[in-house]
């Protein structure tokens, strides 16, 4: 299989009514690594397609980091939009248009639509057509299990149309349309839990959560209540600080690991130095990214993970003023920043930060 298709659409999945960020953010990276182009987003699609200006959309991907980008849940570099696939064998042009998009074989099949409710009606469609196209592909050369090797993708507008592409395991995500599928944990006060789960999963490797997460470290969390953030603490052995007027869930209490302080969030500090700040309050993101800096600028928290619930305007901006308080904050003291909408976020993102 030779490397002969052009990727000429960098598509991007992103949260329904967030298509304006996602490409504010994508041609603002693509412009800093010297890639001109053009985005299209249709308000509440769930996706925007990139295109750069006589690039290949796979040397942009490579070119960026996927896990710097705040809105993006998933990027593919694709070929044209095959719009009228036929009815009887949608298989054939869509093997033709993967066949050059990878210089071997691809290792793994995705079939996926936009996250929306018009889109949702696909998924009758998709399975069974993803079992057919993967013993097609497969029968062609094209497919093995190679969780290294790059992933195609299949990514329908409609039962007739629909784009072929292709995304790189490493600077990719690892789920089907970028959606961790998390269950709710039976026990847990609040389906908040869900977002600081899926924050441990993007932001931490295997190796670090266990590292990073262990029995006997403390955390303090702002805007604990009921306690679904806390419960994920105390599930890993953590000893909390709650921070919070509201009531705590009972059960939660009796596990002996929380002392609840009904205290201001922006007021309370420990006494020692903890390993973990967690906040959840909800407040201008200015105001909480300035506060969160605070804490690991002079050593009061190691890491933090905290939400900054966006306003409906200007929301990409806003981020970047977030960012902007953050470093000043940080000034001299070097550190990570990472911020990801979540797929449980909602207007919201959630950030991760750290000294080093
Ligand atoms: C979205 S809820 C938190 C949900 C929680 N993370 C969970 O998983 O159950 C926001 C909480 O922030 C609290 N809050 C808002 N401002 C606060 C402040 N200044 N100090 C402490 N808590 C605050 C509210 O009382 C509310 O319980």
């Amino acid at each position: 299989m030779t490397d002969t298709t052009s990727a000429t659409t960098l598509l991007l999945c992103c949260r329904a009514g967030f298509e304006g960020e996602c490409a504010a953010e994508i041609q603002t990276r693509a412009a800093e690594a010297g890639f001109a182009g053009f985005a299209k987003a249709k308000p509440d699609s769930g996706y925007v397609a990139f295109q750069p200006y006589g690039t290949d959309t796979r040397a942009l991907a490579a070119a960026l980091d996927f896990s710097a980008l705040i809105f993006a849940r998933q990027w593919i570099a694709c070929g044209e939009l095959l719009r009228e696939l036929p009815v009887d064998d949608r298989v054939t042009p869509l093997l033709e248009a993967a066949r050059g998009l990878a210089d071997g074989p691809f290792g793994a099949l995705r079939v996926e639509t936009p996250d929306t409710n018009e889109a949702k009606a696909l998924s009758a469609f998709c399975r069974p057509f993803e079992k057919a196209f993967a013993a097609a592909a497969r029968k062609a050369g094209l497919l093995l299990d190679d969780a290294r090797a790059p992933r195609l993708h299949l990514f329908f507008l409609s039962s007739a149309a629909g784009w072929a592409g292709v995304s790189q395991p490493g600077n990719s995500s690892d789920w089907p349309m970028g959606i961790p599928r998390l269950r709710f944990p039976s026990g847990a006060p609040s389906r908040s839990t869900l977002k600081l789960e899926e924050a441990f999963h993007v932001f931490l490797p295997p190796d670090e959560r266990e590292r990073r997460l262990r029995p006997g470290m403390t955390a303090v969390d702002l805007g604990a209540a009921p306690g679904g953030w806390t419960w994920q603490l105390v599930r890993r052995g953590l000893r909390v600080a709650a921070i919070d007027n509201g009531p705590m869930d009972e059960t939660l209490m009796a596990s002996g690991l929380v002392e609840h302080r009904r205290e201001d969030g922006f007021r309370f500090r420990p006494r020692e130095p903890v390993d973990w700040l967690v906040c959840d309050m909800v407040e201008q993101p200015a105001r909480i990214a300035q506060l969160v800096a605070g804490w690991i600028a002079d050593g009061a928290a190691k890491q933090a993970i905290f939400n900054l619930k966006l306003p409906m305007k200007k929301r990409w901006a806003e981020l970047q003023r977030c960012e902007a308080l953050i470093a000043e904050t940080l000034a001299g003291s070097p550190y990570r920043l990472a911020l990801k909408q979540l797929y449980h976020d909602r207007e919201e993102v959630t950030g991760w930060l750290r000294r080093g």
